[in-house]
């Protein structure tokens, strides 16, 4: 199933966003007496974070259940500015009383092709399954190309079908990062595109109503196995979706 809900403006959607990974959390403590998350990077989910970690939503969370992960990571220091970890670290994580050993960061400062085997057997020792395993969320961005988590246009992470977690070597941008594959995404039993402003209205349009290319809009590849799909928006992102 794929909900797209659509707020009217930028608060709105940092309050209805935090709101609604919240309400998730609290769920999944309540039944499964935990609650696995991994987290997106880029500066779209840096204000819903810090919503998240405000009182008025960090309250209704018990975060000795919450275990953090990232979807991808960029091949930099934890104290990076450009490190996903870091922003995370900033405006949530060390807000918020989480037990140090359930916050799981990609080692961004080590070779790629390590980092991502490193976090591979970081998944399998806390879910314990040798099949795909299934996050209670994972949050995702989307670039104006398209990309979500790592997944870049044209590369070769885009045809992942075994592993969990890949480094990739990303041209355009003339350096690594680590990612979270498509089929670890899509086992998820919620997946959560955190998507905001006029710039990534076309985009959407073309991920959401366009013909299916997903090796031109990696997002597209983002379809759970069995879980729940949220396009959470803001109304200047989703103009052309309402126009069309
Ligand atoms: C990253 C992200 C990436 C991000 C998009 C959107 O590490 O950069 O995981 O996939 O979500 O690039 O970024 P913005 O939110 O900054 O537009």
């Amino acid at each position: 199933m794929t909900q797209l809900v659509v707020h009217p403006d930028r608060q709105s959607f940092i309050d209805g966003s935090a709101d609604f990974i919240a309400e998730l959390a609290a769920r999944a403590i309540r039944e499964r007496g935990r609650f696995t998350i991994a987290l997106s990077g880029g500066s779209t989910p840096r204000p819903i974070y810090d919503r998240l970690a405000a009182a008025v939503t960090a309250e209704r969370i018990d975060w000795s259940k919450v275990q953090i992960f990232f979807g991808d990571e960029r091949c930099v220091p934890p104290d990076d500015s450009r490190s996903n970890y870091r922003m995370a670290r900033e405006v949530l994580l060390d807000r918020v009383p989480l037990l140090a050993d359930n916050i799981h960061r990609i080692r961004g400062e080590i070779d790629p092709a390590q980092a991502a085997l490193i976090y591979e057997q970081e998944l399998h020792s806390l879910f314990r399954t040798s099949t795909f395993p299934a996050f209670d969320l994972i949050c995702l961005g989307m670039g104006d190309n398209g990309h979500t988590a790592s997944l870049f246009p044209g590369t070769a992470a885009l045809r992942e079908k075994e592993r969990w977690v890949v480094p990739q070597y990303v041209e355009v941008m003339t350096t690594w990062r680590v990612t979270f594959t498509a089929p670890l995404i899509n086992a998820a039993r919620d997946i959560a595109f955190l998507v905001e402003g006029a710039g990534k209205a076309e985009t959407l349009w073309r991920v959401l109503e366009g013909p299916y290319q997903p090796d031109v809009l990696p997002a597209q590849l983002i379809q759970p196995v069995r879980g729940q799909l949220h396009w959470l928006v803001d109304a200047a992102a989703a103009a052309r979706v309402q126009a069309a």
